[in-house]
């Protein structure tokens, strides 16, 4: 019924939705253009989509009073900084947000307002500083690095200093091909630069003089202006150096801060990539504060005085306030501010990559060998692109395909086209054989923060398909949808239209139409390279099951595993250290492989029917039905009463063995709501939820059971935590099969679902309370944070949880 509405509607709209999709990329290409884009940085900017000549720009800071302070320069997001905290309190990638860093060792508090003007090509980062504790004598060493790249190439590029009086501002007059033409400034609002008051002069060499700003222009290769950090130091230390060995042993102290000034110390030739060093008093009362805006030189909506900044920045924060109420209803005041804070650190994390990634497509997998496997033949491809969120911005600063599933499924609640705009950017990375890499790391930049051994990916690991999961929820949202729509809307779209609100696919479905039409040959590819390279060896089971009197019920090409588990870990899973059977075999067949292949099918059956392929959509649909069939067939244990991995056991003669593990992947096919709704196993599985002895704790439900001999063991990473994506899963599905108790809140059933919402968002607000962060997971014992701190990936879907479950 709502398929052929979609279809009527479809064939009387189809000229003009070419145009409309046109539009709406434009709309998009605008309002997303600029952002602070290098989320593995404190504060990086670049644009997106902007490859060969692209304007970047980042944030350092120090405390210069501090002999050795230079050694603590902030600039990538570190764990190991031990920052009290740093986080977006409201962030939205299309209009800014602001974001508060406390860095107790430098002794500053402070806050960049990032805001864009209404046509997203101007924008404006304040930086706001004062010291955390003001007893504390402490500068801050504020050190800009900017660079406007492809000036190698063209010699068309340029970022160059405009010659002025002031002596606490900077202009610079900027050009790229893509970019167009542009202005860059830099103008203090307030603050004292350090100077101290017993001496004359501040300045300890040529040039080295922090009681004025330092501005230094170097030409640095574009794919090395990412180590801005590391060729500051090098260039201070060797001044330093130098100032140290003219004065010998009596270097006045009080110049220390002046030491730590850059000077242009080796005669370096101007160029695209600049230093601006401003180094505040950060003691007692003082503060400071500066803009840096950016100007295009073609719009009409420049960003011009200090006030239009505040008065930008004031709009930026009330609209993300209304978009927020708007999508979630919180109404404690305290949670609401928690849940605002973490979904903007989800979408802070948003970044864009762009270069070659390393895949080894020569080794092959031995499937009879179970050791680590390692990837010697890594060759680089490329370069490709990249939107994603990232699961933690200081550990893993780049795209994890198992991750960006579950932040889809939150940012799809907020923004539905900018969760689009991503999920299309993943399906674009897929090969021509339909392969996507697990992690995706884009650049050296990106590789940076990666070990070597892991850099490289193979075309033969697969992981949970849960972009497909996203897809699907999306598509059933815009289905549903679709029946209670006022029709005439369609038919004349303006660029204004666009400009209303966020969440134009759902109320253009043809939009989606459309696109689903152009992907679907790629999903088709990735879903025959998933089903194809993955799939389990039946026949070893043949004598087994023909024994059991199943043989002929057991649906042959419906079996699954993961390729490339080793003795001790499954990384394909995502759910690396849970245990499997002990003694690996090539029969092994995983119940979540096979439930993972059930949504992606689902998926597949809804993007067919959209699409109007009936043949396709009866396919699938009986795919579907073969794997929900299978589920029960070769994985449920009857005698344990759960949902078990299969293998042969060769010790107790050919025998099919179970392998129950009681925990996250027994408890898979109900999170993706895989179980017939009148299926007697559905009972079994709330009961092993609801039992304390087992999953259910009181900081939500654990990954094992606490029964399970491996609970807690070894690495204890998936043996016991709490981890939010499965919990989210699991909540949604109570949702789903149980509406009516879950509603009432009245029988068992809606009881556990209560109890576990409030476990799961007393124990996440607790932990952010306390330590300001979320978290990678949570202790099963106590509910602590472990894991990554400040790990605002999937953990951000208790925003879900509180404000629409
Ligand atoms: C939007 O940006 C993408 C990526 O650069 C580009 O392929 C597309 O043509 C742009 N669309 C419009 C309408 O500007
Ligand atoms: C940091 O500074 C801001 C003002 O810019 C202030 O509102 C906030 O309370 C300060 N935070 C701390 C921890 O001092
Ligand atoms: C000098 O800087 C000030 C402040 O940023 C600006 O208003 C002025 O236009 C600049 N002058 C030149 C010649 O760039």
């Amino acid at each position: 019924m709502l398929i052929s509405l979609l279809t009527i509607l479809w064939l009387s709209i189809t000229p003009i939705v070419g145009a409309k999709n046109e539009l709406f990329q434009e709309y998009m290409n605008q309002t997303l253009l600029w952002g602070p884009y290098r989320s593995n940085c404190y504060f990086g900017i670049r644009p997106r989509y902007v490859n060969k000549s692209p304007f970047i720009m980042g944030i350092m800071w120090f405390d210069s009073l501090k002999e050795n302070g230079v050694g603590s320069i902030r600039h990538f997001v570190n764990p190991d900084d031990h920052l009290k905290k740093y986080a977006w309190e409201v962030y939205d990638p299309r209009i800014g947000g602001r974001e508060i860093l406390l860095d107790e060792e430098n002794n500053l508090n402070l806050t960049v307002s990032f805001s864009k003007s209404h046509d997203g090509l101007n924008w404006v980062a304040r930086v706001e500083g004062s010291p955390l504790n003001p007893e504390r004598k402490s500068t801050a060493s504020i050190v800009l690095y900017m660079q406007q790249q492809g000036g190698d190439d063209d010699h068309v590029s340029k970022l160059v200093k405009l010659e002025n009086k002031s002596k606490t501002d900077f202009q610079f007059d900027g050009y790229s091909k893509e970019l167009g033409a542009y202005l860059l400034s830099i103008k203090d609002n307030m603050g004292q630069y350090y100077s101290d008051s017993t001496l004359k002069s501040m300045e300890v060499a040529l040039g080295a003089d922090c009681s004025k700003p330092t501005h230094l222009s170097l030409r640095i290769p574009d794919d090395q202006s990412w180590k801005a950090r590391d060729v500051f130091q090098t260039i201070l230390g060797d001044s330093v150096k130098e100032i140290l060995q003219n004065n010998a042993n009596d270097f006045d102290r009080r110049l220390t801060p002046s030491l730590y000034q850059i000077r242009n110390f080796y005669n370096l030739p101007p160029g695209n990539f600049h230093y601006v060093q401003k180094t505040f008093d950060n003691s007692g009362s003082n503060g400071f504060e500066f803009d840096i805006t950016f100007n295009t030189v073609d719009s009409l909506q420049k960003i011009k005085t200090a006030s239009a900044v505040s008065n930008l920045i004031e709009s930026t924060n009330n609209e993300i306030n209304i978009r927020f109420d708007k999508s979630f209803s919180i109404k404690v005041e305290e949670e609401r501010k928690f849940a605002l804070e973490t979904l903007s650190n989800l979408l802070g994390g948003i970044g864009y990559f762009h270069g070659t990634q390393i895949v080894d497509r020569k080794t092959i997998f031995d499937e009879e060998q179970f050791d680590d496997i390692s990837l010697k033949n890594g060759a680089e491809e490329g370069p490709f692109d990249l939107f994603t969120s990232v699961p933690s911005r200081g550990k893993f600063p780049r795209g994890f395909y198992w991750d960006e599933g579950f932040h889809l499924l939150q940012i799809m609640e907020y923004d539905f086209d900018l969760a689009f705009e991503i999920i299309s950017s993943w399906i674009n990375l897929i090969d021509d054989n339909g392969w996507v890499a697990r992690e995706v790391i884009l650049g050296d930049e990106a590789r940076s923060k990666v070990p070597p051994e892991f850099t490289v990916q193979s075309p033969h690991i697969a992981n949970p398909p849960t972009l497909l999961l996203a897809f699907s929820e999306m598509l059933t949202k815009v289905l549903n949808n679709i029946n209670t729509m006022d029709m005439n809307r369609y038919i004349d779209a303006t660029i204004d239209d666009f400009q209303q609100g966020t969440n134009q696919l759902e109320r253009h479905p043809e939009l989606i139409r459309e696109y689903a039409e152009k992907v679907y040959p790629k999903l088709l590819k990735h879903y025959n390279w998933f089903t194809t390279t993955q799939k389990g060896l039946i026949d070893e089971y043949a004598e087994i099951l023909e024994e059991e009197g199943i043989w002929n019920s057991v649906h042959k090409d419906e079996v699954f595993k993961w390729v490339g588990r080793t003795y001790t870990h499954c990384l394909p899973s995502g759910l690396d250290d849970y245990p499997r059977a002990e003694t690996p075999d090539i029969a092994e067949l995983n119940v979540d492989t096979l439930a993972w292949v059930g949504i992606m099918t689902r998926s597949m059956k809804q993007i067919a029917q959209v699409l109007d392929m009936d043949k396709d959509v009866i396919r699938y649909a009986q795919i579907e039905k073969n794997i929900i069939e299978n589920l029960d067939i070769l994985h449920w244990s009857e005698e344990k009463g759960c949902y078990c991995d299969v293998t042969i056991d060769d010790d107790f003669g050919d025998k099919r063995e179970f392998v129950c593990h009681e925990g996250y992947i027994s408890l898979l096919p109900f999170a993706l709501k895989l179980i017939p709704k009148h299926s007697p196993h559905l009972k079994k599985v709330v009961a092993l939820m609801s039992n304390k002895k087992k999953l259910f704790s009181d900081y939500g439900l654990l990954s094992l059971s606490k029964e399970d001999e491996y609970f807690g063991k070894g690495e204890n990473y998936w043996r016991g935590p709490i981890w939010m994506n499965i919990n989210y899963l699991c909540l949604d599905a109570l949702n789903f099969y149980f509406p009516e108790e879950v509603t009432a809140s009245k029988t068992s059933v809606g009881g556990l679902y209560q109890a576990l919402k409030n476990n799961l968002i007393n124990n996440v607000y607790r932990n952010w309370k306390d330590k300001g962060y979320c978290y990678e997971n949570y202790d099963a014992n106590d509910g602590h944070g472990s894991g990554t701190e400040h790990f605002t990936g999937w953990t951000a879907l208790i925003v879900n949880i509180l404000g629409r479950l």
